[in-house]
């Protein structure tokens, strides 16, 4: 097939998306739709070598790229887009609450889609892309980037192939140690992104979906905002503010104190501001099919040292003990990742006392613990008509955006238990 991508929201993960096709694919990417081009222009003249790298999750390894890349038509309205340029695969990056209607605009073009998650914020909309994609004829697939690193694949298969024996239930945790950059940008508001289930939760809800192979049934939840938001004015940022030195959460206090590089302009904002609505933990119980049991909780403010994400599976023979952060450590003065390792552990009933297995998966300096580019690759696979089985399906980031819905629903009705209505 003769690949032709658009893009529509082309921030961090657009761009690199992007970068990423003309990498693999040089000379595929025809256009891109955005309200405004500044994040683009940026990170784009980093590949030539202007201005200060980017070190983000999404950074693939420097290539070299094409000069005429960063002339690409660019268009503010999507719509024109698909009109006039000749596309037939689209990458929808843009903010959480825009990414119904582009699925909406992608359909009517009769688009090959790239869907960043959660698929959608509100369930008439999670509902509505559900119904648009289920039977689409054309090749989409949902950008959950956790599933192809080398750990995720390989907890998969073990738990698949009966390693832990039949799975009994599951204890999930994500301690994000990098947090507070939810809260410096456009993510901290409900009317972006819902929460910070459909934001950040859909990832792991989608990864035990994924891992165990089972249906969800019900979800309760409780969550709580406890240590971001406040009384300050939506528009601060830490450059402007007079306690830049003395607030702990400053980004400059953090690179005095933390060494923490100081994040790109648009994650500058005051994390005490009055608009944040979002809450920063929550915890969560699922049955799946099978009285299969699932607990998962996030926090918001897990320290550098503390960040955690993984749990245990637990099986009829065994325990899974899956962690994506083993030893990691940051690069000071720009973020990037110069060591990293995930680990699994299994232990099982009938092995001697000294035995178990151990793996350790390195990930070092590339994003989403190795994932990026086993996606690109598999994504190109499945545009080809060759399976993939890491990229997910629309039916999965349906699944998980409702499961977080759900969760949204139990946390603002005290707890009560919500049953899923999937309508598989
Ligand atoms: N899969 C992952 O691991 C992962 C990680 C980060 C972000 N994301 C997803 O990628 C998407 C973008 O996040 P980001 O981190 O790149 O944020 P970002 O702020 O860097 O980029 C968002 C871009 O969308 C643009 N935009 C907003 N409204 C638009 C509209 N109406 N039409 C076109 N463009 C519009 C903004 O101008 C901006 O350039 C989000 O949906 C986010 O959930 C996914």
């Amino acid at each position: 097939m003769n690949i032709r991508v658009g893009c529509i929201g082309t921030g961090n993960a657009g761009t690199h998306h992007l970068l990423r096709m003309e990498k693999y694919l040089p000379g595929s990417c025809v256009a891109f739709s955005d309200v405004k081009r500044d994040t683009f222009d940026r990170l784009v003249a980093s590949y030539y070598g202007e201005g200060g790298g980017d070190h983000g999750d999404f950074r693939s390894q420097a290539f070299p790229l094409r000069p005429e890349f960063r002339n690409i038509p660019f268009y503010t309205d999507p719509e024109e887009m698909l009109r006039k340029e000749d596309i037939n695969t689209v990458i929808i990056a843009s903010y959480d609450s825009h990414h119904a209607k582009a699925v909406e605009t992608c359909v009517r073009h009769g688009m090959n889609i790239f869907l960043e998650k959660p698929i959608a914020i509100t369930e008439p909309d999670v509902r509505m892309v559900w119904n648009l994609l289920r039977n689409y004829p054309k090749v989409t697939t949902v950008n959950f980037s956790l599933r192809g690193s080398p750990v995720s694949e390989s907890a998969r298969r073990h738990i698949q192939n009966g390693t832990i024996g039949r799975i009994v239930s599951v204890q999930f945790v994500n301690n994000v140690h990098y947090g507070d950059c939810y809260f410096r940008g456009w993510m901290r508001t409900q009317n972006r992104v819902g929460s910070l289930m459909l934001q950040k939760a859909t990832h792991d809800l989608d990864l035990i979906n994924y891992f165990i192979g089972l249906t969800p049934v019900a979800v309760s939840a409780f969550g709580s905002r406890q240590v971001y938001g406040g009384d300050m004015p939506n528009d601060l940022t830490c450059d402007d503010c007079d306690r830049k030195m003395t607030c702990p959460m400053s980004i400059y206090r953090r690179q005095m104190d933390a060494s923490k590089a100081l994040p790109g302009p648009g994650n500058r904002l005051c994390v005490f501001a009055k608009e944040i609505d979002i809450e920063d933990n929550q915890v969560v119980a699922i049955q799946y099919e099978r009285g299969v049991t699932a607990s998962f909780s996030q926090t918001f403010n897990a320290p550098h040292a503390g960040g955690q994400r993984g749990g245990y599976f637990i099986g009829t023979e065994g325990i899974l003990d899956f962690r994506y952060y083993g030893e990691f450590d940051e690069f000071p003065s720009t973020g990037a990742y110069v060591k990293g390792t995930s680990t699994i552990h299994i232990t099982r009933y009938n092995d001697r006392p000294g035995s178990s297995i151990h793996e350790t998966h390195d990930w070092a300096n590339i994003g989403h613990f190795g994932s990026g580019e086993a996606l690109a690759e598999g994504w190109i696979k499945k545009l080809n008509g060759q399976p993939s089985s890491i990229n997910a399906d629309i039916r999965d980031g349906y699944v998980s955006a409702m499961m977080c819905l759900a969760a949204d629903k139990s946390i603002r009705t005290g707890g009560q238990m919500i049953k899923l209505d999937l309508n598989l």
